[in-house]
């Protein structure tokens, strides 16, 4: 008898309409566009603009744009998860508002909550319902309106993010397609160097922290580039170990978007070349939970049932890790 395995069955994506453009921001803060795009890789980014607008209206866009383009009835899904680091509100899930307005009223739902691999950790979350054959039909959803805690007034945050999202439904698989392994870490020292810091619990908004901008998200960018790197390589090298594949084995890489230096950086460790390399960092910028469905969504047309798909991603807390995961269906083979 084959294992179980959970693959991903659709994708669906959902960016807002306003762009934000690097010469725009050259009228915000001290930058160029020609910084931005050789230091980055990023020329422009969207930006939910709308009052009263949160994370849930993007995931329930990119949920229902998954739904409509592969006629999928809500109702027989299972589980909704919203991986965001930017959910609505501090209590009452994202995802309990998002399921409901996207019509899945016979799912549970939860939040994911690790920064820019929080739809990487939501992968390993939604394959293994899948895998207990608890459940059979798994929507995760990777939303954040970054533009709600990017300080537009701190150039090392502001030109990086952007807002959106994207979602993938997992199901069983028979044929041994879909995850196969993980590498997933967190480095709790890791904390200092990257976060949105006041409004949580141990860190109270106060007038004062207001008028220091401390309710933005903060980062020291070298450090996080240099630990982004280090841990990202180390990730997919184990996982290319342990499972015997040489760089003439993998597809693709899907990579989180924060910066092209990084991801160029990563895929010459793995030795991959640069058409192996998803790549959208340049329209989106980093849209933190987003950029991997986005990834997925943007390449779907490209991707042919049994790739092999590597994942890798690495955000604040510090968090990080690889997937390996063998791509399930072709799009026009798709019935
Ligand atoms: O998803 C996880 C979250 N974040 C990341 O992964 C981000 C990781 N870090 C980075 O992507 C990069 O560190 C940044 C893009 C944030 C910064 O790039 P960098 O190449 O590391 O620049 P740097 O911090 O070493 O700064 C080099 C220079 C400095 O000027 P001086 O001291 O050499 O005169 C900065 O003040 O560039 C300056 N600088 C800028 N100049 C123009 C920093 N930001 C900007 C800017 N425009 N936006």
């Amino acid at each position: 008898m084959s294992r179980i395995s959970a693959a991903i069955t659709a994708t669906g994506a959902y960016v807002p309409e306003f762009v934000l453009t690097n010469s725009m921001l050259e009228k915000m803060v001290d930058t160029s566009d020609e910084w931005i795009l050789t230091r980055t890789g990023i020329k422009e980014r969207r930006i939910l603009k709308d009052e009263g607008k949160g994370s849930s209206f993007l995931a329930i866009n990119a949920a229902k744009n998954l739904i409509t383009k592969n006629s999928i009835d809500p109702r027989t899904i299972d589980l909704v998860i919203v991986a965001t680091a930017t959910p609505d509100m501090k209590a009452a899930s994202t995802a309990s508002f998002t399921a409901t307005q996207i019509g899945a009223i016979n799912a549970f739902s939860f939040d994911m909550d690790s920064a820019c691999s929080g739809f990487l950790f939501g992968m390993s979350t939604a394959a293994s319902y899948i895998e207990s054959g608890k459940y059979s039909k798994v929507l995760l959803i990777g939303a954040d309106k970054m533009s709600s805690i990017v300080n537009y007034k701190d150039r090392e945050t502001c030109i990086i993010f952007g807002d959106g999202a994207g979602a993938a439904l997992f199901e069983r698989n028979d044929e041994g397609l879909g995850l196969i392994d993980e590498y997933l870490k967190t480095d709790g020292n890791g904390r200092e160097f990257l976060q949105a810091t006041y409004g949580g619990s141990s860190y109270k908004i106060t007038p004062e922290v207001l008028l220091k901008g401390g309710q933005f998200a903060f980062q020291e960018g070298k450090t996080v580039f240099k630990n982004a790197v280090f841990n990202m390589a180390n990730a997919t090298s184990k996982i290319m170990e342990r499972n015997n594949l040489r760089k003439d084995d993998i597809q693709w890489l899907a990579p989180h978007q924060a910066n092209k230096r990084i991801i160029n950086a990563i895929a010459e460790r793995m030795g991959l070349k640069a058409e192996k390399v998803m790549m959208n960092i340049k329209k989106y910028g980093n849209t933190t939970s987003a950029t991997l469905p986005l990834l997925l969504s943007d390449y779907e047309s490209r991707l042919k049932k049994g790739d092999t798909v590597i994942f890798t991603a690495f955000g604040g807390g510090f968090s990080w890790g690889s997937i390996y995961l063998k791509w399930a269906y072709t799009q026009n083979q798709k019935n």
